[in-house]
Parts: C-alpha cells; sequence; structure tokens
C-alpha cells in the first residue's frame, strides 16, 4: 500500500514538473494560442487540451533530434505525435516563434517548409511538395501569415508576410506580401488593404475554367453582333 502511494507521489511529481516545464519553455506559444482563438478560456486549458499546442511541443522536441542527426527517433515523435493529435508535422520544417494551429486534425507541414513567426494554420491546412523532387519542395510562408481551414499550399513558393489564405483555396505561385488569396487555383483577390478586380488583373488570373467560359461569352457576343 505504502509503495502504491510511494509510485503515484512520484506520477504526480512528474507531471507536475513537466507541466512546469511546458509552461515556462513554451509560454509564448501557450500564450499565442489563447490571443488568437476566441474561444480559449485559460492558460491551463490552453496548455492541456489544445492539439495543435501538443504537435508543436512534440515538433519541437522532434526537430531537436533532426539537428542533430538522430532522425529515426524525430521522426518517431513527429508519428507518436501525428497519432494522438491528427497533425502531422514532418520534424525537418523550419518553424517560427509563436507558431499556432486552431483544431488541427489533417494539418500536415512538409519536411522542406519553412514558417515565419506569428502564422496561424487551421485544420485540414497543408504545407505540401508538388513531386518526388529532392531538396526544396515545399512553401516559405512569412510572418503573420493566416492559412484557411482545408487550404493547401504546394511546391517551392513564398507566401509574403501578413497575407491570408482563405479556406479550401490551392496556392501554387507565390504570393506577394498583404494579399488575400482564395479560391482554386488561388487567386489574389485584396492587395495592401485594396480590393482587386479580378476581371481586370491579368497577372493572377488562373482560374482555366473561368477564362474558357469568358472567351466563349465574348465569342458568343461577336456571333450575336454578325
Ligand atoms: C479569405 C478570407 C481570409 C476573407 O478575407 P477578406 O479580406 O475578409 O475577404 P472578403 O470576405 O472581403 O472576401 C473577398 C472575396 O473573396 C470571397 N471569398 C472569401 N473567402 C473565400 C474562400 N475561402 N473561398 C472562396 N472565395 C472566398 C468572397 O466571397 C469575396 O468575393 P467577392 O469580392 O466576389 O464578393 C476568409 O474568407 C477565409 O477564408 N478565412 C479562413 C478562415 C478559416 O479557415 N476559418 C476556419 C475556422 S474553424
Amino acid at each position: 500500500m505504502i509503495c502504491m502511494t510511494n509510485i503515484l507521489i512520484i506520477l504526480l511529481a512528474i507531471a507536475a514538473v513537466k507541466l512546469i516545464l511546458i509552461s515556462v519553455f513554451f509560454y509564448a506559444d501557450i500564450r499565442a494560442a489563447q490571443k488568437r482563438d476566441p474561444a480559449a478560456k485559460g492558460f491551463f486549458e490552453v496548455m492541456l487540451l489544445y492539439p495543435g499546442l501538443h504537435a508543436l511541443i512534440s515538433y519541437r522536441i522532434a526537430h531537436f533530434f533532426y539537428r542533430v542527426k538522430i532522425f529515426f527517433v524525430a521522426r518517431l515523435i513527429s508519428q507518436i505525435a501525428r497519432f494522438f493529435t491528427g497533425i502531422e508535422i514532418h520534424p525537418g520544417a523550419k518553424i517560427g516563434k509563436r507558431f499556432f494551429i486552431d483544431h488541427g486534425l489533417g494539418v500536415v507541414v512538409g519536411e522542406t517548409s519553412i514558417i515565419g513567426d506569428d502564422v496561424l494554420l487551421y485544420q485540414g491546412a497543408t504545407l505540401g511538395g508538388t513531386g518526388i523532387v529532392q531538396g526544396k519542395r515545399h512553401p516559405t510562408i512569412g510572418n503573420n501569415v493566416v492559412i484557411g481551414a482545408g487550404a493547401k499550399v504546394l511546391g517551392d513558393i513564398v507566401v509574403g508576410d501578413n497575407s491570408y489564405i482563405g479556406a479550401n483555396a490551392v496556392v501554387i505561385k507565390d504570393v506577394p506580401p498583404n494579399s488575400t488569396v482564395v479560391g482554386v487555383p488561388g487567386r489574389i483577390t485584396k492587395q495592401d488593404g485594396k480590393k482587386i478586380d479580378v476581371s481586370l488583373d491579368h497577372v493572377h488570373v488562373l482560374d482555366p475554367i473561368m477564362q474558357t467560359i469568358e472567351e466563349l461569352q465574348d465569342r458568343v457576343k461577336d456571333l450575336e453582333k454578325k
């Protein structure tokens, strides 16, 4: 009986030390989550119950092992975190400060992704590659970027600072800073706070279906005139 009590006390002490270490070392990340999720009710709620934070903590530990080239352990930690959180962050990715994944399920961050400070990812967001090429094949995300639910950012492209990627957008080309991108393929609808008239924007009109419809409309008009 005394032995069981001792084991319990030791386990509780380990848990307490773990919580103290997490709240000290990951203070900025926990505060960032609290700040960016209006539903967050308190520091300890975020620390104990947010899968995005747990995935990030696991990533930071896994990344350490990756950097010292203990790849198997790095990947093992990443896969255990994926099992518990549904979030897969490759230990080779480089992630800045105050990163937050809201809800989280289905988020994938590829090996050569680079993520700046104060970035927010919603569930289902993917920072992925476009093929089986070696080397840098995943996106570089600037500071203060929000990537909406289900959005896919693919390839070795750059998303500029302070940009928003809309929910379910598929982004395959560079995004300048201070832009809002929506749709498939992604097109810029706002830049530096100003709306972009898509019909006048010949640089970012990427949707081939819309382009074909517009061409057909022009032809019908021409034929009607004749
Ligand atoms: C893109 C987004 C950031 C809005 O940015 P915004 O600057 O406020 O843009 P607006 O709401 O003025 O919309 C601009 C245009 O894009 C369209 N739009 C907005 N979001 C879109 C989306 N995800 N997909 C396609 N079109 C979208 C709007 O209908 C509007 O079109 P219009 O100009 O033809 O009327 C936002 O809609 C979004 O998708 N955020 C992601 C949030 C998210 O994933 N939340 C998950 C919480 S669980």
